[in-house]
C-alpha cells in the first residue's frame, strides 16, 4: 500500500447533505477505485466547511470545489 496519499475532503454537513454527497462520495469512492487512482487517494468526511451555499463541497489540493460533481473532481485529480 502506498504510504503518500492525496486527500479528498468531502463535506457531510446538513446543507451538502440535502444537496447529495452521499450519492458524490460514493461516486468518488467508485472513481479512486479504478484503475488509474487507485491507491492514490483517501476521502476524508468533514463538517460543516462553511460554504453551504454552494453543496455539494469537496476541498482538494486546498481548493475548494464548489457544487461538486465526480467530472469537477476529474479535471482536477
Ligand atoms: S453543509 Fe457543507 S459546507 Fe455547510
Amino acid at each position: 500500500m502506498a504510504t503518500y496519499r492525496r486527500f479528498i475532503f468531502v463535506c457531510n454537513g446538513s446543507d451538502c447533505k440535502k444537496g447529495g454527497c452521499k450519492k458524490l462520495q460514493k461516486d468518488i469512492k467508485e472513481l479512486i477505485r479504478s484503475e488509474d487512482y487507485k491507491g492514490k487517494f483517501k476521502i476524508i468526511k468533514t463538517k460543516c466547511m462553511d460554504f453551504c451555499k454552494s453543496a455539494p463541497v469537496i476541498v482538494l489540493n486546498n481548493e475548494v470545489l464548489k457544487r461538486g460533481s465526480v467530472e469537477l473532481l476529474k479535471e482536477k485529480l
